[in-house]
């Protein structure tokens, strides 16, 4: 559609503006007059190039949003946690009523708060009318209470899972894992926050009172159809809100205040920072306190990422501070940039026109009012005993690869894969040993920056292209952002629970990429129980040994499955993992000629159970 006739404040006067120009999502008839839906977002772009008035001319109005409350999500604690997963409604925009999706309303969910040692149990009732799952993102609890996409809630069931709390005070994040609906269900709205506590965080002078000087700020981008209903899978999200609260303010007090900011946006990265470059403290990364706040102006929070921030208000009162992104400032490569791609000749579907691509815009505006009682006023010093894994502990390396299907110029529409496979429920990536201590190295091989996320753990990132990272990026984290060409190696360690039958996932946290099967999953097998031959009855023979080229496994005398055969050095490093496909009647032919010459372990697993025998290269 076009608009004749509209004029700028600014003296500059714009004939024939197209609707893609302005952003007009809407047109209704009210009055006598034309009403024109323009996103708040749209107005907030023209309004930080030129101060723009078009109300009423030609007998056409416009319409934009108001500045809107924000909504503080309820929340639930103690140690049962009820659930009720429910279809609902919601007016986003004016005109026709949104579907959506919620948890005991009609959208997000409860945050709960849940404290570190406490066992919780959880009822989670689904009356979505659809199969669901609910994931802990970010809590270490077993397989079989993960949420994954193996735990289905089927409609009108109620999953009860119960475990103990044993992660350390941060920000988490629920939200429903079903594989092809993720995106779908979380778009229209499941997810919501969860606060761990700790002694270790209680003792430290830090704001914690919720929706006081602590608040949940849940950034999401949206796409609504002509109809206003959500669409998922959509690289057309110019609709953005906190707290499924569009166009939002929020009182605060003059004080220190506590921000637990939440990506949840299905695709977009947030480049955060404050009005005129006001400086913030980052004090927890996604899965605990850091060891010292971390000063920043920006803040690159992608899909999954959880940030705590401090900003200090204190003798601020009557002052009005915007939330922004300044999303100018991104590099090519990264959803939300003026380019997705690396290379401006990348397109993707529905990508542009879009005010929130490669452009400053405002997240939310705090009024700064008066102090509250007892207000924290200063920022501690120090916060918590951070303690990264050391890089010599590791006991493999393992090296994931993504990749788009097909290489090109349309590859940003394409699907991606991790080491060239595409997520499949019946497919074991990898069995991980109890206990083990990996480097996950993370190659990106597409021309579109994966934020990947592990479940079961929290890691710590070793290096970014060879270079330890940033600051903020130093405490414990379970989504890393890989850009493209980059490499990213963490370490993490796989305790406390096994379970050979259910898997965790691993996957990208772009949701589209997620339910289009940029995911993976492992199980936890048995432990490696030492490097010491514990084949007393010498069940599997080895020979010759030693020897210099190669060697026979005979497994004749095996009294179980042989699912994996393992080789590491005598520092428990893997070498090699064997094929067990290529056992023939019961013989396995391993040639050893590249081995340095020294101690070597075989490790033969089955089901429940591993054999260690030792091995010597000449
Ligand atoms: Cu937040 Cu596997 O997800
Ligand atoms: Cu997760
Ligand atoms: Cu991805």
């Amino acid at each position: 559609m076009i608009i004749d006739n509209c004029s700028i404040l600014s003296g500059i006067s714009l004939n024939k503006l197209t609707s893609d120009e302005i952003g007009i999502q809407g047109i209704s008839y009210y009055e006598n007059r034309l009403v024109l839906r323009i996103p708040y977002l749209y107005i907030n772009k023209m309004m930080k190039n030129f101060t723009v008035t078009f109300l009423v001319f030609l007998g056409v109005s416009y319409q934009s949003f108001s500045q809107n409350p924000l909504v503080i999500p309820s929340t639930l604690n103690g140690t049962n946690i009820n659930l009720t997963l429910q279809n609902g409604t919601h007016q986003f925009l004016p005109g026709a009523i949104t579907n959506t999706n919620g948890a005991n309303g009609d959208i997000l969910a409860p945050t709960l708060i849940l404290n570190q040692g406490d066992f919780v149990n959880f009822s989670v009732n689904n009356q979505l009318g659809d199969s669901t799952t609910i994931h802990w993102h970010g809590l270490h609890v077993a397989p079989e209470n993960d949420g994954g996409p193996h735990t289905a809630i089927v409609p009108n069931a109620t999953w009860t899972p119960s475990f103990t709390i044993l992660d350390k005070a941060a920000t988490y994040w629920y939200h429903p894992h079903l594989h092809h609906k993720t995106d779908m269900q979380v778009s229209k709205g499941l997810a919501g926050l969860i606060i761990v506590k700790d002694a270790e965080e209680a003792a430290l002078n830090l704001p914690r009172t919720y929706g006081q000087d602590d608040f949940p700020i849940i950034i999401q981008t949206k796409d609504f159809d002509a109809n206003n209903q959500v669409m998922h899978h959509s690289n057309s999200d110019d609709v953005l809100m906190v707290n499924a609260t569009i166009d939002p303010y929020l009182d605060v007090p003059s004080q220190v205040v506590r921000y637990r900011i939440l990506n949840g946006s299905s695709q977009r990265a947030f480049n955060i920072g404050l009005t005129a470059n006001m400086t913030f403290q980052q004090i927890a990364s996604d899965g605990g306190l850091l060891s010292s706040p971390v000063p920043l102006t920006r803040l690159l929070l992608a899909p999954g990422e959880r940030a705590e921030i401090l900003v200090n208000f204190t003798g601020m009162s009557g002052q009005t501070i915007y939330l922004e992104s300044f999303a100018s400032e991104l590099p090519n490569g990264i959803y939300g940039a003026t380019f997705p791609g690396m290379g401006a000749g990348l397109t993707m579907t529905g990508y542009n026109p879009n005010p929130l691509n490669g452009t400053d815009f405002n997240i939310i505006k705090f009024n700064v009012g008066a102090q509250t009682g007892s207000p924290v006023t200063t920022v501690p010093a120090t916060l918590a005993t951070v303690t990264p894994i050391p890089e010599v502990n590791s006991n493999i390396t393992r090296a994931l690869t993504f990749a788009p299907v097909t290489m090109g110029m349309n590859q940003l529409n394409g699907e991606f894969l991790i080491n060239n496979l595409s997520y499949n429920m019946m497919f074991v990536n990898y069995t991980i040993p109890f206990n083990n201590t990996e480097i996950w190295q993370l190659t990106n091989n597409s021309a579109i920056s994966h934020p990947f996320h592990i479940h079961d753990v929290q890691f710590y990132i070793l290096t970014r292209n060879g270079v330890a990272p940033p600051l903020n990026e130093q405490g414990r984290k379970d989504v890393v952002l890989v850009k493209p060409q980059e490499t990213v190696r963490f370490i993490t360690k796989f305790e406390d629970f096994a379970n050979s039958s259910v898997p965790y996932m691993y996957h990208c946290h772009l949701l589209k990429h997620e339910d289009g099967g940029m995911m993976g999953q492992f199980v936890i097998g048995p432990e490696i129980v030492g490097l010491q031959e514990n084949d007393v009855n010498n069940l599997i023979s080895i020979y010759p040994n030693p020897s210099n080229e190669s060697v026979t496994l005979d497994f004749a005398k095996a009294t179980f499955d042989i699912k994996s055969v393992v080789v590491r050095d005598q520092y428990g490093k893997e070498i090699q993992s064997l094929n067990v496909g290529s056992i023939k009647n019961h013989y396995l032919a391993v040639d050893v000629s590249s081995y340095s010459s020294g101690v070597y372990y075989f490790s033969i697993s089955g089901e429940n159970t591993s054999q260690i025998k030792k091995f010597i290269k000449l």
